[in-house]
């Protein structure tokens, strides 16, 4: 069990209600970070939310002689990439394990000394997660990649420079490492089979923003002509569109009624589409977007998740607790990580019906049909979930515990909650904001793990 002082009491049962507010998107944030790196002046960024992932990278920017300061308005950073320098490798590995974002590091680092460190990476335990097409592409662009006990040492010995890449898969990483590569990369690059989600359209915008050339075709091919320099950048993140959704399911779930402001139609469309076919309504404004559970039966459906534009896999999870009360049979295909539906044993330990399957159920066969995972998922429903014991495993099925927590009847004990600030800032106080009946760790004495809990709760 985790240590006591990061466990969450919920007192299940009672809808959410009211407003709360996302703000940039965790998936692009640190990235625009990152490519401030590759400017000769400082860039400014807005809507930057307090989670973890932005701390470690600023850290590690810190670490390399940038300076990152906090701007005149709330959610805004002023990065100054003019005194980069290299930095002590002991330093940058006690950000080992922390993050993802430090692979994203190595273009911009070679460009900019000629040798980068990467340390060894942290993220979601949701798959094997490997970095095999990101060391592909460098190499493609002429970097020399040599690993060691602590982590992958680069030289770039003859400069990078532009090529042809194709991506055996769109994945999101290895997208975004080339196009921070390729920007001051000598010549041309066409990467084909791009992964082309929103918040790469918003990193090519803050690159576009420094002077970089990058076209985007309509068939997944990105082509970037390399400049000699960039400048620096002024750039609003664009919305968190993963963190809206958790709060959509999590309105869904509990019966209750979110206005998510700062949630933006467009990046959400398939979100939306399905959230309707569940049997969710939604209210669309300027500001944000409203997401209620009508009251009445919710519908089974098929889900498949995908690339974007497809359903995107991070709004998998929450939505399948809000699936376990609709009526009939759901059918979930994650086809984007193989392991991204182990979380759900713990919803069955509250209740749920659901099984897991080797096959590729509904639509498409993917990579991970007639190999050893368990990537599709019967729902059975409606089932009323009962509180319980919950061992957070990465973080979107970490917030869909607190969903499911949230929605079941009786206490549960939610074990591992810091994992949670990866992702969602303020989200304890955004639970309270909403009516949930919890009681954060320091609130509730130690009472983790046995029925003392639920007196000190009650009390
Ligand atoms: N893949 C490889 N080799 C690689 C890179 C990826 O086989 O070198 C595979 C992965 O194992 C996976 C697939 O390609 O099966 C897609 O991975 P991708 O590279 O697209 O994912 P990522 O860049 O590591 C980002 C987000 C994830 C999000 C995915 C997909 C960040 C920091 N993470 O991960 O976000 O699920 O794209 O959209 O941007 C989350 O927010 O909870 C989260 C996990």
């Amino acid at each position: 069990m985790t240590d006591i002082a990061d466990v969450l009491i919920v007192h299940g049962g009672t809808p959410l209600e009211g407003e709360i507010r996302v703000r940039g998107a965790k998936n692009l944030v640190p990235k625009a970070m990152v490519a401030a790196l590759l400017g000769s002046e400082p860039s400014r960024l807005l809507g930057v939310p307090d989670i973890r992932d932005v701390r470690v990278v600023r850290g590690l920017l810190q670490l390399h002689g940038v300076t990152v300061k906090s701007g005149e308005t709330p959610g805004e950073l002023v990065l100054d990439p003019r005194r980069v320098e290299s930095a002590n490798v002991a330093d940058i590995d006690a950000h080992a394990g922390s993050s993802r974002i430090p692979i994203l590091f190595c273009g911009p680092l070679l460009h900019r000394l000629g040798h980068a460190f990467i340390p060894g990476l942290g993220g979601c335990d949701i798959g094997g997660r490997p970095i095999d097409f990101h060391f592909d592409v460098l190499r493609q662009f002429g970097a020399v990649i040599e690993k060691r006990a602590d982590g992958q040492y680069l030289e770039a010995p003859k400069g990078l420079r532009g090529t042809k890449i194709r991506l055996p898969y769109p994945s999101v990483g290895s997208t975004e490492q080339v196009l921070l590569t390729a920007v001051l990369a000598e010549g041309v690059t066409e990467l084909t089979n791009a992964a082309v989600e929103p918040e790469i359209e918003d990193l090519i915008c803050v690159l576009q923003k420094m002077g970089a050339i990058i076209s985007m075709d309509t068939d997944r091919t990105i082509r970037i002509t390399g400049v000699e320099k960039l400048g620096g950048y002024k750039h609003r993140a664009i919305p968190d569109r993963l963190e809206a959704a958790s709060w959509a399911s999590a309105a869904l779930a509990t019966e209750g009624d979110i206005y998510v402001r700062g949630a933006q139609q467009r990046s959400m469309m398939t979100f939306l589409n399905t959230y309707r076919k569940v049997g969710g309504a939604f209210e669309i404004d300027d500001e944000g977007i409203r997401f209620w559970h009508p009251g009445g039966p919710l519908n089974a459906i098929a889900l498949e998740t995908d690339v974007h534009p497809g359903f995107q896999t991070d709004w998998q999870q929450p939505l399948v607790v809000a699936l376990t009360q609709a009526s009939g049979l759901s059918i979930v295909h994650e086809t984007v990580y193989e392991s991204r539906l182990g979380f759900t044993s713990a919803l069955n330990q509250m209740g749920a019906h659901i099984q897991l399957y080797r096959e590729c159920l509904g639509g498409s066969a993917c990579r991970f049909g007639q190999r050893n995972f368990l990537h599709s998922a019967v729902v059975s429903g409606p089932t009323k979930l009962q509180g319980s014991d919950l061992v957070i495993p990465d973080l979107r099925g970490g917030f869909s515990y607190l969903i499911a927590a949230l929605a079941a009847q009786g206490i549960s004990r939610v074990h591992g909650i810091s994992l949670i600030n990866r992702g969602y800032e303020n989200f304890l106080e955004k639970l309270r904001d909403l009516g949930a009946n919890i009681e954060p760790p320091g609130e509730h004495g130690g009472t983790g793990g046995d029925r003392r809990g639920e007196a000190a709760a009650v009390a």
